[in-house]
């Protein structure tokens, strides 16, 4: 089972070199367990054929506003009645103006007037065509009819020419569409979560840190974007890339962890220490290489801050959630630093669980009780946990 197993999303393709990446998204929609009905514009047909698409979706293809196959000869209504989202991708200038107007001279174009299911688009054009006045006042149009705009991405374009107007890659469209489907009972909140180890300096080539890998702090940044909040990761050093439309903001130490937090924090809303802090650091950091003697080696180590503690005692603190990462007694351990910190939720984790890999089992612990969650991928876990943090924030949001 995946987010989109059961439903049924409708591909427009138009008339642009970024066609090719459109049959790579049917393939991933399918994958994900989508049935998959692809539109096709005459001018997208000269990019990839029909066949292809029919080939990748295991599906009609549809190109002809008077295709007889449906019973009663209306493609047009048919083909988005019951699908959880259309995508049109690549949409071109042309399209995107037709959109914009209301315009419905094709299949795709009347279809899309038609639906009655979301509208995403993922433009893709050359980067003058996108920066010109009427393509910017058209996407204008779309986003205030509550069309969604996906991308474009910057780079080096099929004309030769650098700038704005590539499609996004049809991994990008992928998760935007999954994102697109989630619900979002986090509107309008800003969220700042931590994520990651830190990494505590001994000398210039040595430190303390963990093996948090900041899978579980970005698996919760973009299920709390999906949401529909505005999200700022601090992030320890990791290399887990950044959900698309999520602040971050790279630091090494807890010192430097503290610090960023602290400066992000006003006006938010939701703050969620999700990062594996070394509760200590050399006290003392030496300036160059430590060498190696026979003798043992004493190292002073001094306290590092609690970042969440101290951020739950503000005076204007905002919704605040801990995690706990133990290797036993869960429970007591997890419920004792919530009471400890004075925090409405701690999710609580053992270590063999959670840390570093790509699953876990979790344990929300709230004024309520001890709640398991069902265990799984980090971000089907993570979806959970915001559901549970909106019902508590807000009880008729979900
Ligand atoms: O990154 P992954 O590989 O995906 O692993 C995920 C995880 C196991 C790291 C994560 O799920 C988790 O449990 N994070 C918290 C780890 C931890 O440091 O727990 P703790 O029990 O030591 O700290 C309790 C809470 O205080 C945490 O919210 C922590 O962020 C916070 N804290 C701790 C120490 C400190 N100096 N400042 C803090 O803010």
């Amino acid at each position: 089972m995946t987010e989109l197993s059961g439903k049924r999303i409708v591909v427009g393709v138009t008339g642009g070199v970024a066609a090719y990446k459109a049959a790579e998204l049917v393939r991933l929609l399918v994958k994900a367990g989508a049935a998959v009905d692809v539109a096709l514009t005459a001018a997208g047909s000269r990019f990839v054929g029909a066949a292809t698409f029919q080939a990748l979706s295991g599906r009609p293809v549809w190109t002809d506003l008077w295709d007889a196959r449906p019973d009663n000869g209306m493609a047009h209504i048919e083909l988005t009645r019951g699908a959880a989202a259309c995508v049109i991708a690549p949409a071109t200038a042309d399209f995107i103006a037709k959109l914009a107007h209301g315009l419905a001279d094709d299949l795709l174009a009347t279809l899309c007037l038609a639906r009655a299911c979301p509208l995403l688009v993922a433009p893709a054009m050359n980067r003058q065509m996108w920066e010109n006045p009427p393509t910017q006042r058209n996407i204008a149009q779309l986003r205030a009819d509550g069309v969604g705009v996906l991308g474009p991405a910057s780079g080096e374009q099929a004309c030769g020419e650098e700038g704005l107007g590539r499609m996004l890659e049809a991994a990008e469209i992928f998760e935007e569409i999954v994102a697109a489907l989630q619900p979002k009972p986090l509107a309008g909140r800003r969220v700042l979560l931590t994520a990651g180890p830190t990494f505590e300096a001994l000398d210039p080539v040595r430190g303390i840190t963990n093996s948090s890998s900041g899978r579980m702090g970005f698996a919760l940044a973009r299920a709390f974007r999906d949401a529909g909040a505005d999200v700022t990761v601090v992030a320890g050093p990791t290399e887990m890339p950044t959900p698309r439309g999520v602040a971050r903001v790279d630091v090494v130490s807890a010192l430097d962890m503290r610090a960023a937090v602290l400066q992000a924090l006003p006006g938010q809303h939701i703050f969620v220490g999700v990062a594996a802090v070394a509760d200590y650091r050399p006290a003392a950091a030496a300036a160059d290489k430590i060498k190696k003697s026979a003798a043992p080696l004493t190292l002073q180590l001094a306290a590092n801050p609690d970042i969440l503690a101290e951020v739950a005692a503000r005076p204007d603190a905002p919704f605040c959630v801990g995690f706990a990462a133990e290797s036993r007694d869960l429970a007591a351990y997890a419920e004792g630093k919530r009471q400890s910190k004075k925090l409405p939720l701690v999710v609580g984790n053992l270590v063999a669980d959670g840390l570093g890999g790509e699953t876990n089992a979790v344990t929300l612990f709230d004024a309520k009780g001890a709640h398991p969650l069902p265990p799984g991928e980090k971000l089907a876990v993570a979806r959970d946990i915001v559901s549970h943090i909106a019902a508590m924030i807000d009880p008729c949001t979900v």
